[in-house]
C-alpha cells in the first residue's frame, strides 16, 4: 500500500506541475498533453502488479475511433487484460460518459474490460457493459492538499486480475505461428543430428529416439526427399504449427474460456466432437498421436514449444469473418511464405487463381464436347487427376465447371503435408454427388510408386508407417489407366530438389535429342520439375486414350531450344494442341501485369490424345499484351467463342508464332550456328568463346610482359619452380607442371610475338598467345580442357574484322525489346560468353544458337 501511495503521489506532483503551467497558458485540458504523465503512472502500476504486464501505448489513435489509447497484455501469452481510453483532463467535473458511449461499446466488442479516464477519474466498464467509476484524487481536485483515494488499488487489481482474449488480425496469427514453426524446425534439426549418447537428459533421449523413428518411417515410405534432415524437420514443424492453427479454427466457441481453449487445442486430435474435422487431416492426427508423449511432456523441447504455442492461441480470438469463411488456400500461402520462402520455392508452391482454374476446366470440357475424337469420353465416367493438387483448386474447379458423368473419379496428389490436408478438408465440405468419388493423397507423384506397384509387409508397420504405406499403394492404384483428364499447375521451381524416380527419369529421354552430343548444357533445364510433370502427364494420357491434358507451364516451353524435343514428342503424339500465353517472361519484358508473381512467363497448354492422332492442329492465343484485370476478365468469359490463330509446325516445333522482324536484313547476317542443314554458320553446333587450358600460361594483361614471360618459359634452362617463383608467385593457380612439356615450352617461346587482343571478362582486356600449333599441342596435352574455337579464330584472322556484333534471335524480339545487340571486339574467353546475364549487356558476347552474327566489316552498326 505504501508503494502504491508513492506511485499516486508521484503522479499527482507531475500532474499538478503540468496543470499549473498549462492553466496559465490556457491549454490545461488538451487531451494529448498530459498523457506522458499518465503513461508513466501506468508504467509504475504495471511493475507494481507484475513484470509480465505489457503496456502498449498508441497515442497515434488519439481522437480517432480506431483502437484504444492503451492496451495491457500479458507478455507470455499475449492475452489481454483490458484497454484504457483517455479524454481531456477534467479536475473539477465528472466525465460525461454519454459522450463516449458508442466509442466504449466499440472497444468492449474486443472482448475485454475498458477504462475510460480523464487522468483523475476512471470509469471501469466490464465486458457485459456494467460500469463503475472511481477517482485517484477527490474531485474537485485540491491541488495543494489532495485527497488520495487508496481504495483505487483494488479496482486496478481487478482490472489486472484476468487475462482475456485478444482479437488480432488473422495475418498476425499466421506470422506468429510461422515464426514459431521456424524456431521448432531449428530445434528439431539440432535433435535429428544428435546421436543417442549425446542426449543431455532422459527426456531428450526419448525425443531423439521418437523423432528418428518417425524420420525413418517417413523417408522410407513417403519419399526420398524426406531423408534430408531439413526437409523432415520442416515437415514435422509445419504439421504441428499448422495443425494447431487448423484446430484453433474449430474451437472458437464464444463461451470457451482461454484455459478451456488451451485444453481443447490438445484434445482436438482425439476427442469425438472434433473427429469430423480432424479426420480430414489424417496424417496430422497420426503425427500428433505418434508424438503424444513428447507433446505432453513439459521437459521435452517439443512439449515446451507445444505448450507455449497453445497458450498463445488460447488467448487469440479471430474475427467473425475469419472463422466463418476461412480461405485456407490463402491462409496456407501466407503461412508458407512467412515460414520459409525456400520451401515455397523448392516445391514451386505458387497457387492458381480460381478464375484461371475455372477457365481451364471449362475449356477442357468444351474440348471434350467439340473434338470429335474426344466426344466418346462423354459416354463414360471421367477419371480426373491433378498430380500436384496443392490445396485442391483445380479439383474444385472441375467440380464446379464440368458436368461429370456418374461414377466419375477425381484424384489429387500432393507432396507437402499441409496443402494436402487442406485440400482434403476443403473438398470434404463440398457437396459432392454420391455417384462421384474424390480422394487426395500424400505422395510424390514423380516417384516410382506411381508407375511400379509398391510392396509392403503391412504386418510390420505401426500406425504412422501404415498410413504412409497406404498412401503409396493408393497412389499407385489411382495413377493406373484410364486417366482421362490430367489437369494442374505443376511446380515451376529452379531449385535443385528433384523427386523423380528411375522410371520417370528414363521416360525423360523421349524429351532429349536422339543423339546426345557431349557437353550439351542446353539439356540442363530438363531437370526442372514441371517438365517432368509434363512427361508424367503425357505418359499417363497416352496409355489412357482418348484423354486430355491441361497444364500451366512456363512460357519458355513454347520456344526455348532446350524443350525442342519435348515439343516434338508432344506434337507427334498428340492430336490437337491449344496454347494460350498469358504471362510475359520477366527477363524479356516488363511483367507487372502478370497473373503469377514469378519471373518466368506462363502459358496454358491443352493437348488431346486420341487413337487416331494423324490430324495435327495447333491453336494459339496471346494474352500477354493485356493488363492483369483484362486477363482476369478474359478468363471469366465464355470459352466457346474464342478466336484462335492456327500455327503451322516448323522445324523447331515452336508453339509460338514468329515475332515480326526485317527478314531481308536479317538474312544478310551470318548465323552463329548452321541452321537447318545449311552450312552457312560460324559454329558447327555449339557456340562459345575460347577455353584456354592453362589460361595463365597463355594470357597476360600486358603485351610486353606476355612476350617476356613466354621467352622465359621457353628457355629450357629454367626449371618449373624457377618459372613459378618468377612469374606466378602468390598465385593460386599457376599452370600445372605436366602441361609444361619441353615441346610446349618451345612453342610458347616461339609464339611470344603473336600476342592477340583477348576479351577476358567484361571490361577486362588482355593478350593471348594466339598460335595454332601451340593451342593444338595444349589441346592434346595430358588433362586436355583446351577448346580454342577455330571458328572464332578464323573470323578474326581476316585483317578487316575488328569485332563481332551479335543480333538477338527473332524469338528474342519482343514487343518491348529488352535484349541488346551485343558486341565483342576481341577474341572472346568462354567465361565472357557464359556470363551473359551481367548488367553491361552492350559488352556481353551473347551467343544463342539462333542469333546471327554480322562482321562489322560488312554491316554498318
Ligand atoms: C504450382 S503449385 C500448384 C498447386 C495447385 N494445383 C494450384 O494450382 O493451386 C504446385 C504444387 O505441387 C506440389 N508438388 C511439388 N512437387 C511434387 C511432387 N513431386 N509430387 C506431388 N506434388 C508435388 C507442391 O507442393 C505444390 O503444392
Amino acid at each position: 500500500m505504501v508503494r502504491y501511495k508513492g506511485i499516486l503521489e508521484q503522479y499527482f506532483v507531475e500532474l499538478k506541475d503540468f496543470y499549473k503551467f498549462n492553466s496559465s497558458t490556457g491549454l490545461a485540458t488538451a487531451e494529448l498533453s498530459f498523457r506522458p504523465f499518465l503513461d508513466n503512472f501506468f508504467a509504475n502500476l504495471c511493475s507494481y502488479f507484475g513484470s509480465n504486464i505489457q503496456r502498449i501505448f498508441e497515442p497515434r489513435n488519439q481522437g480517432k475511433y480506431g483502437r484504444p489509447d492503451w492496451a495491457f497484455t500479458d507478455s507470455n501469452t499475449m492475452g489481454v487484460y483490458g484497454y484504457v481510453e483517455a479524454k481531456g483532463l477534467s479536475p473539477e467535473e465528472n466525465i460525461n460518459v454519454e459522450e463516449y458511449k458508442s466509442q466504449v461499446e466499440k472497444y468492449l466488442n474486443l472482448g475485454n474490460p475498458v477504462l475510460l479516464t480523464d487522468g483523475i477519474e476512471f470509469v471501469y466498464y466490464d465486458v457485459d457493459g456494467s460500469a463503475d467509476s472511481f477517482e485517484l484524487f477527490q474531485k474537485p481536485v485540491n491541488w495543494e492538499e489532495p485527497e488520495y483515494n487508496l481504495q483505487t488499488l483494488e479496482r486496478f487489481q481487478k482490472f489486472f486480475s484476468k487475462i482475456g482474449f485478444r482479437t488480432i488480425p488473422e495475418q498476425m496469427v499466421i506470422t506468429e505461428l510461422s515464426t514459431r514453426a521456424k524456431l521448432l524446425c531449428t530445434d528439431l534439426l539440432e535433435l535429428l543430428n544428435l546421436e543417442e549418447d549425446e542426449a543431455e537428459s532422459k527426456s531428450e533421449l526419448t525425443t531423439i529416439r521418437t523423432l528418428k523413428r518417425l524420420w525413418d518411417i517417413a523417408a522410407n515410405n513417403l519419399d526420398a526427399s524426406l531423408s534430408d534432415d531439413r526437409t523432415f524437420a520442416g515437415f514435422i514443424s509445419q504439421i504441428l504449427a499448422f495443425g494447431l492453427l487448423y484446430a484453433h479454427r474449430f474451437i472458437n466457441d464464444e463461451k470457451f474460456s482461454p484455459s478451456l481453449k488451451y485444453e481443447m487445442l490438445h484434445y482436438f486430435w482425439t476427442q469425438k466432437p472434433y473427429k469430423e474435422y480432424s479426420d480430414h487431416v489424417e496424417p496430422f492426427v497420426h503425427l500428433f498421436n505418434a508424438l503424444s508423449e513428447e507433446l505432453d511432456s513439459k521437459l521435452s523441447k517439443i512439449g515446451g514449444w507445444y505448450d507455449n504455442t497453445r497458450r498463445f492461441l488460447a488467448f487469440v480470438k479471430l474475427s467473425h469473418n475469419a472463422v466463418r469463411r476461412p480461405n485456407f488456400h490463402q491462409l496456407y500461402e501466407e503461412f508458407l511464405s512467412a515460414y520459409d520462402r525456400d520451401t515455397r520455392i523448392d516445391f514451386g508452391a505458387w497457387y492458381t487463381p480460381v478464375v484461371l482454374a475455372d477457365f481451364i476446366a471449362r475449356l477442357v470440357f468444351f474440348n471434350i464436347q467439340v473434338n470429335p475424337d474426344l466426344k466418346i469420353l462423354q459416354n463414360n465416367p471421367f477419371f480426373v487427376i491433378d498430380p500436384c493438387c496443392g490445396t485442391g483448386t483445380f479439383l474444385e474447379s472441375v467440380l464446379d465447371n464440368i458436368t461429370l458423368p456418374p461414377q466419375s473419379k477425381l484424384i489429387g496428389f500432393e507432396i507437402l503435408p499441409v496443402p494436402y490436408a487442406l485440400a482434403n478438408y476443403r473438398l470434404s465440405i463440398y457437396e459432392i454427388p454420391t455417384a462421384l468419388t474424390l480422394s487426395v493423397h500424400l505422395t510424390n507423384t514423380l516417384g516410382d510408386n506411381t508407375f511400379c506397384k509398391p510392396e509392403y509387409d503391412f504386418s510390420k508397420l505401426d500406425s504412422v508407417g501404415l498410413f504412409f504405406a497406404k498412401e503409396q499403394v493408393a497412389s499407385y492404384k489411382l495413377s493406373q489407366p484410364p486417366l482421362t483428364i490430367i489437369i494442374g499447375n505443376p511446380p515451376c521451381s529452379d531449385s535443385s530438389v528433384t523427386n523423380a524416380g528411375q522410371f520417370l527419369e528414363s521416360l525423360m529421354n523421349d524429351f532429349r535429342p536422339p543423339i546426345r552430343r557431349g557437353r550439351q548444357n542446353v539439356q540442363m533445364q530438363l531437370t526442372n520439375e514441371w517438365i517432368k510433370f509434363l512427361r508424367w502427364g503425357i505418359y499417363k494420357a497416352m496409355i489412357s486414350k482418348p484423354s486430355i491434358i491441361a497444364f500451366i507451364l512456363p512460357s519458355a516451353f513454347a520456344e526455348n531450344i532446350s524443350f525442342k524435343y519435348a515439343r516434338k514428342f508432344l506434337i507427334e503424339n498428340a492430336n490437337e494442341i491449344s496454347v494460350i500465353e498469358f504471362d510475359s517472361d520477366n527477363r524479356v519484358e516488363s511483367a507487372n501485369q502478370n497473373v503469377f508473381n514469378t519471373l518466368q512467363g506462363r502459358l496454358l497448354i491443352l493437348a488431346s490424345f486420341t487413337a487416331d492422332n494423324t490430324s495435327k492442329f495447333v491453336r494459339y492465343k496471346d494474352l500477354r499484351g493485356l493488363s492483369k484485370a483484362q486477363k482476369m476478365e478474359f478468363f471469366s468469359k465464355d470459352v466457346t467463342a474464342l478466336d484462335w490463330d492456327v500455327l503451322s509446325i516448323d522445324e523447331e516445333y515452336s508453339l509460338r508464332p514468329k515475332g515480326e522482324y526485317d527478314v531481308e536484313l536479317y538474312s544478310q547476317f551470318i548465323p552463329l550456328a548452321a541452321e537447318h542443314g545449311s552450312e552457312n554458320g560460324i559454329f558447327l553446333r555449339h557456340c562459345s568463346g575460347m577455353k584456354l587450358a592453362p589460361t595463365h600460361l597463355l594470357v597476360h594483361f600486358s603485351k610486353g610482359q606476355l612476350s617476356r614471360r613466354s621467352k622465359y618459359i621457353g628457355d629450357l634452362a629454367h626449371s618449373y619452380s624457377d618459372i613459378k617463383d618468377r612469374w606466378y608467385s602468390g598465385q593460386a593457380k599457376p599452370p600445372a607442371e605436366k602441361k609444361l612439356s619441353n615441346s610446349v615450352r618451345v612453342l610458347v617461346a616461339r609464339s611470344s610475338k603473336n600476342g592477340s587482343q583477348y576479351s577476358y571478362r567484361p571490361f577486362l582486356e588482355a593478350y593471348v598467345n594466339d598460335d595454332e600449333t601451340l593451342l593444338t599441342a595444349l589441346k592434346n596435352a595430358e588433362g586436355g580442357g583446351m577448346r580454342y574455337r577455330p571458328e572464332v579464330r578464323a573470323a578474326f584472322s581476316d585483317p578487316n574484322v575488328f569485332g563481332f556484333a551479335v543480333a538477338p534471335a527473332p524469338a528474342e524480339i519482343s514487343r518491348t525489346i529488352t535484349k541488346f545487340t551485343s558486341f565483342c571486339w576481341h577474341l572472346p574467353d568462354n567465361d565472357l560468353a557464359t556470363r551473359e546475364m551481367l548488367m553491361c549487356s552492350a559488352i556481353v558476347f551473347r551467343i544463342t544458337k539462333r542469333a546471327r552474327i554480322g562482321t562489322l566489316m560488312r554491316f554498318q552498326i
